[in-house]
């Protein structure tokens, strides 16, 4: 793979805001010493737990005998709905956030979903506990399982929808607007699909008779700590969660799943640790997916491309009892300007494994639908499918008519295009093969979450944070050392940034592309007062407080005001001889009333072969828009890896259902196919970096999520100018391209 990064640090320090700069982390990680969940924090080694799930998805449980399996040698306990601990009810108390609610499971008889727990086997050893779960003997009485099949079913309009918005936007009338000029309709589908993150979800979790201690992997701790104590009827102030390092979540991990649960349920029961591991195979039913979506949509447009109407209409499916939602029409709403716009989100209540966040929950099939279905009209048109996007792309938001804060959109299409190359693009033909060429755009929302986080200067000239904060892979660790480099002036090797535990200051956690300027915005403000207090410390009047820290000097001030402190004098008459500070952000710091969006071009060429129908990926290039860049090495591999999970749902993901039992049935990577190494040509990718002080202080914008928003579409935009194969049924597998040649 090729990258392209623009270096940005302009301070001298290698670890300043914007350096290129290495994780802090990375030596731990490749040394094994990155306590992931996995790894036992507790003075007993765990007990080990393996979850027996219902074979069908919706129905009771008549019979369940575990006289056999308790039997075996090495059983600890074999848990039941019939001897579990106490529970609050699923989804309880109903004001509280989803992450907050009780996830409450072997609680009562009544079937959720497929592969739902029945029991939890506690033993010795792994191979003990599976052993004796195959002994477990079970009867479900059947109820009808309900599925999304058509559009037509989903009829309930929910309460609002992921990211905050109302199901139904728009603007103007959209009935006479879709009919003047020409009209465009079209119907795509996206099938389900899972995180399936690097590291399955696990937990280990103890209990001392008292307080409940969970080590486990997870995107957010606040509202896990609130989680545990809803299902378990427990005072937070007894429940302590630990995620230090999380092997990727993508949205499955925002909340805690079975393995917490269990895991806890087992501890709760025992008094001792207890560890639950789900398998590859366990993750796809006991854990969060994404559901399929149906969307149908409408345009109109005259002759010189211009749009007039805009009709996104989504039908997705909603779990049972858990009310999340997909915002899959957004794009819509704000991607181009229009006459009229509709978007509406319909969801009809299904049996399927609960549905929640996937990696830009909304946006990566919402555009991935919407931009091919704008890229038809744009060749039905044979208008420049570039061209065609910078003419219909919005100088305000076009339903809200709020200014943005700021937007590169038009930037990123116009320098995408030139580093791509789009101009002189080759149509080659080699044999069977032919190539072509595809471009989309995509624009993702940006919010701050409120933070909190404290810095600490200690006498050793330590400066140590501490914030409930996670790194789920992208780099906090790195990115928030960097921001109080550059604040102190020092050296990162005198820093120390704790995460992941959910006795520090309470944080946004990682999700929603919200963590780095929330998190980051916190620890800068902690950075601030700090600095503050050093000068009171100091004597100095308020506004010398700019700090560095050399050695064990404190030096205020700059050439013929700088003043210079030794560490110990400063600290010498404070508690504990250390200094520690508190640092917050809210949203309203934000500058809410700006429609805030970080912005992508996608390019992408691609090589179809005419005989076989089957798609190889040449190319990628990304240009991107996300304000200040904290850190151009990880903010390029976040990038990247969206790039690269968008070209995997336009030609590999599907996860299949079973309509008989609800069950998915291609629960592992052998089946549940996405894009390897060998899939993927050169990806590149470039930044146009400007920073954004309305969307925080820091001047960034969310990251994460950006590089999948629109990347599937230039991939299937590719598809369909190579060989004129327009597949509406995502993902784009050969036999549906072969039915089109
Ligand atoms: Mo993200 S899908 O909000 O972790």
């Amino acid at each position: 793979m090729k990258e392209q990064f623009m270096p940005a640090n302009t301070s001298s320090n290698p670890y300043g805001i914007g350096a290129a700069a290495n994780r802090v982390d990375g030596r731990l990680k490749v040394q094994g010493k990155a306590t992931y969940a996995g790894e036992n924090l507790f003075d007993r080694a765990p007990l080990i737990g393996w979850i027996v799930g219902a074979d069908i998805a919706s129905g009771t449980l008549k019979r369940i005998n575990t006289e056999k399996a308790e039997a075996q040698e090495g059983v600890h306990a074999v848990i039941t709905y019939k001897n579990s601990v106490d529970q609050k009810p699923f989804g309880l108390p109903e004001d509280t956030q989803r992450f907050g609610q009780s996830r409450a499971m072997l609680n009562e008889d009544k079937i959720r979903y497929a592969g739902f727990p029945v029991a939890l086997v506690v033993a010795d050893t792994l191979e003990q506990a599976r052993y004796a779960g195959q002994l477990i003997d079970f009867t479900i009485e059947p109820a009808p399982i309900s599925l999304l099949t058509k559009h037509s079913e989903a009829q309930v309009a929910p309460e609002s929808i992921d990211g905050g918005y109302e199901a139904d936007a728009g603007l103007g009338d959209i009935d006479s607007a879709l009919s003047s000029g020409e009209r465009f309709n079209m119907t795509y589908t996206t099938p389900n699909q899972v995180s399936a993150a690097m590291e399955p979800h696990t937990s280990i979790a103890n209990y001392d008779g008292t307080n409940l201690t969970v080590h486990t992997s997870v995107q957010i701790l606040a509202s896990a700590v609130d989680c545990l104590a809803s299902t378990f009827n427990l005072s937070k102030e007894n429940i302590r969660v630990k995620s230090p390092f999380v092997g990727g979540g993508f949205g499955s991990k925002l909340g805690l799943h079975n393995d917490a649960i269990l895991a806890s349920i087992g501890a709760l029961h025992l008094q001792r640790p207890v560890k639950v591991a789900m398998t590859r195979r366990q993750v796809f039913h006991n854990a969060p997916h994404r559901g399929m979506s149906i969307q149908q949509m409408a345009f109109s447009a005259d002759a010189n491309g211009k749009l007039g109407g805009v009709q996104h209409h989504s039908a997705m499916p909603m779990a049972k009892d858990y009310a999340f939602a997909e915002g899959t029409g957004v794009a819509a709403r704000v991607n181009y300007q229009a006459e009229a716009i509709d978007s509406k989100h319909r969801v009809k209540v299904v049996d399927s494994p609960m549905l929640d966040s996937v990696r830009a929950p909304g946006d990566a099939i919402g555009s991935l639908a919407f931009e091919a279905a704008v890229d038809e009209i744009a060749r039905s048109l044979e208008i420049d499918p570039v061209d065609f996007r910078r003419n219909n792309i919005a100088p305000v938001h076009p339903i809200t008519g709020a200014d943005f804060s700021t937007n590169n959109l038009d930037k990123c299409l116009l320098e995408g295009a030139e580093k791509f190359g789009w101009k002189n693009r080759q149509h080659t033909t080699k044999g069977t093969k032919k190539n072509g060429f595809g471009v989309s755009l995509g624009m993702r929302m940006n919010m701050i979450v409120p933070s909190e986080a404290s810095i600490t200067l200690q006498n050793d000239g330590q400066l140590v944070v501490r914030t409930d904060m996670t790194d789920i892979g992208t780099g906090t660790y790195t990115i928030l050392t960097q921001i109080v480099a550059e604040h102190f002036n020092v050296d990162a090797n005198r820093i120390t940034i704790n995460l992941g535990d959910s006795d520090s200051p309470a944080s946004s956690g990682s999700g929603g592309s919200f963590g780095a300027s929330s998190s980051g915005t916190a620890v800068l403000n902690a950075c601030e007062a700090l600095s503050l207090k050093l000068s009171e410390c100091a004597g100095l009047a308020k506004g010398n407080e700019l700090v560095q820290l050399n050695d064990n000097l404190v030096i205020f001030g700059k050439g013929d005001t700088e003043q210079q402190h030794s560490l110990s004098d400063l600290l010498g008459n404070t508690q504990n001889n250390a200094l520690t500070a508190q640092g917050s952000v809210a949203p309203d710091e934000g500058n809410d009333n700006y429609a805030q969006y970080s912005c992508a071009a996608h390019f992408a060429e691609v090589e179809v072969d005419t005989v076989t129908g089957e798609v190889r990926i040449i190319r990628q290039h990304g240009a991107f828009s996300a304000g200040r860049i904290l850190n151009h090495k990880t903010a390029g591999s976040q990038l990247k890896g969206g790039m690269v999970w968008g070209a995997s749902y336009a030609l590999f993901e599907e996860l299949q259902q079973d309509p008989r039992d609800g069950g998915f049935v291609n629960c592992d990577f052998a089946e549940y196919h996405f894009a390897v190494n060998r899939d993927i040509g050169d990806v590149s990718l470039h930044i146009i970096e400007e920073p954004d002080y309305k969307a925080c202080k820091l001047g960034s914008k969310g990251i994460g999520e950006l590089g999948i928003t629109g990347s599937g579409a230039a991939i299937a935009n590719a598809v369909y100018d190579a060989v004129g194969a327009r597949v509406r049924d995502f993902p784009i597998t050969p036999d549906k391209v072969m039915a089109q040649l």
